[in-house]
């Protein structure tokens, strides 16, 4: 390597690439060429369907490796093929997914050489669905995507526009660069975070009026899910506090559910002492009712009032007491994001807050998308762009494990000295 070269992110990294039969499979020769210059040693495995639409060669020029395709073609050579494959891989990278082959993943079926492979594998696997919007959101094909993301495949897209059908809709394949941001995220941070523990907060508390009525708010859940999800797959022994959210916990994640803004605090300052890492993405009211009728209030004729008391602010308690943990809040505005995310950190002792103006289109609360900025206790901001709340949990990670001190040392570690 020239001084003053970076190394390439994914050098040494092998990568098995499986490209299934849509129209996408001609962007999956330059999602190869982006992991090949990325120094990943790729290996393409094509489906027989995926070889109609992209000539093998396309894909062996760009690999410099074989392709492999035909199960049987050579018996003596594929017996064990498939397995190699399987067993050598850092990642497997499925794109474009079809409908096809995401059902095969998730019934564990194995008709030919790539979901051989998938069966057979052990490395983490990321897949670009692509198809119709119909056959997207055909209840088979979303319960499939559900055992797969519960199984903890990573799953980029699908993304709205125009398909091959000539329809608009949901079920274009993410754009090649933010399939290869989504692999060398993923091959980077493997394992970064072994050995260290993480309570992340989620969703939106419920404040008991009475028995059948509460004050709450919008929060789905994705946004700390997802960071749940990023941080388990970085090797981080992850806890996730939940407020109630219509949400599979991910998996391999120990999963605690709570209500109202005293039982979150509750759950967190049990775990805090044993942490490394806390991210505060729950939306914690900041009022309960005083108190929550033991009955249900009836219809009275005239007006109700109910007067609210604050709610303890968990963030900011933590932050008295940070411990040298890495501590992420979330800040979400509606007007002067930037000053009051600022105004935030500095009071809650966060050692970075994620803003976002719930205001915008494709950001906060509900959608898959957010738009946020990373805000720093010394004055500078990192802005990111239109975001799946997925990729942005993996921004929050990267940094999570830059800030992270390198003694190697757990919290776990330091509680018992
Ligand atoms: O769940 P989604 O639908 O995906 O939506 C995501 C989100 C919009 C909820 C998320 O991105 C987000 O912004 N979460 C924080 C919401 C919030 O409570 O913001 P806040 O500005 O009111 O609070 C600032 C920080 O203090 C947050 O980290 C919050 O968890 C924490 N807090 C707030 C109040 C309180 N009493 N205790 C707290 O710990």
């Amino acid at each position: 390597m020239i001084a003053g070269e970076r190394e390439p992110l994914l050098a040494g990294k092998k990568i098995v690439l499986g490209v299934t039969g849509g129209i996408a499979a001609y962007k999956a020769a330059d999602l190869a060429s982006r992991l090949k210059k990325e120094g990943a040693e790729l290996r393409v495995v094509m489906t027989e369907a995926a070889a109609e639409f992209v000539q093998p060669l396309t894909f062996r020029v760009i690999s410099g490796n074989p392709v492999h395709s035909r199960q049987f073609e050579e018996p003596r050579v594929w017996s064990v093929e498939h397995v190699a494959l399987a067993e050598q891989a850092d990642l497997i990278v499925v794109a474009p997914a079809t409908a096809q082959i995401i059902a095969c993943m998730a019934l564990g079926l194995a008709p030919d050489l790539l979901s051989t492979v998938l069966l057979a594998a052990r490395s983490p696997i990321l897949a670009a669905p692509a198809m119709n919007t119909a056959m997207y959101f055909h209840p088979a094909t979303q319960e499939h995507l559900s055992i797969l993301r519960a199984r903890g495949v990573v799953l980029i897209g699908p993304d709205e526009g125009g398909l091959a059908c000539g329809a608009t809709g949901t079920g274009r394949m993410s754009e090649p660069a933010v399939i290869a941001a989504a692999a060398r995220r993923l091959l980077a941070l493997s394992g970064r975070l072994a050995g260290r523990r993480a309570l992340v907060t989620a969703g939106g508390t419920r404040e008991r009026i009475d028995p059948v009525r509460y004050i709450g708010n919008f929060s789905s859940g994705k946004m700390g899910y997802a960071v749940a999800a990023a941080l388990a797959a970085a090797g981080a022994a992850v806890t996730l506090i939940s407020a109630p959210a219509a949400l599979p916990p991910p998996a391999g994640v120990q999963f605690v559910q709570t209500e109202s803004a005293l039982a979150m605090r509750e759950a967190v300052r049990e775990r805090f002492a044993a942490s490394d890492i806390v991210v505060m993405a729950a939306a914690v009211a900041d009022y309960r009712p005083e108190t929550a009728a033991a009955e249900k209030i009836k219809k009275s004729g005239g007006e109700l009032v109910l007067t609210l008391t604050e709610n303890p602010d968990i963030l900011a308690e933590l932050g008295r007491r940070k411990q040298g943990k890495i501590i992420v809040g979330f800040a979400a505005e509606t007007e002067e994001a930037r000053a009051r995310g600022a105004e935030k950190l500095k009071r809650k002792n966060a050692d970075f807050l994620v803003v976002n103006d719930v205001a915008l289109p494709g950001a906060g609360f509900g959608v898959d998308t957010n738009i946020v900025s990373f805000l720093y206790p010394d004055g500078t901001a990192r802005d990111l762009p239109l975001m799946s709340k997925k990729e942005i949990a993996g921004l929050i990670t990267e940094e999570i494990v830059r800030l992270l001190p390198n003694d190697n040392k757990s919290a776990k570690e330091n509680e018992n000295e």
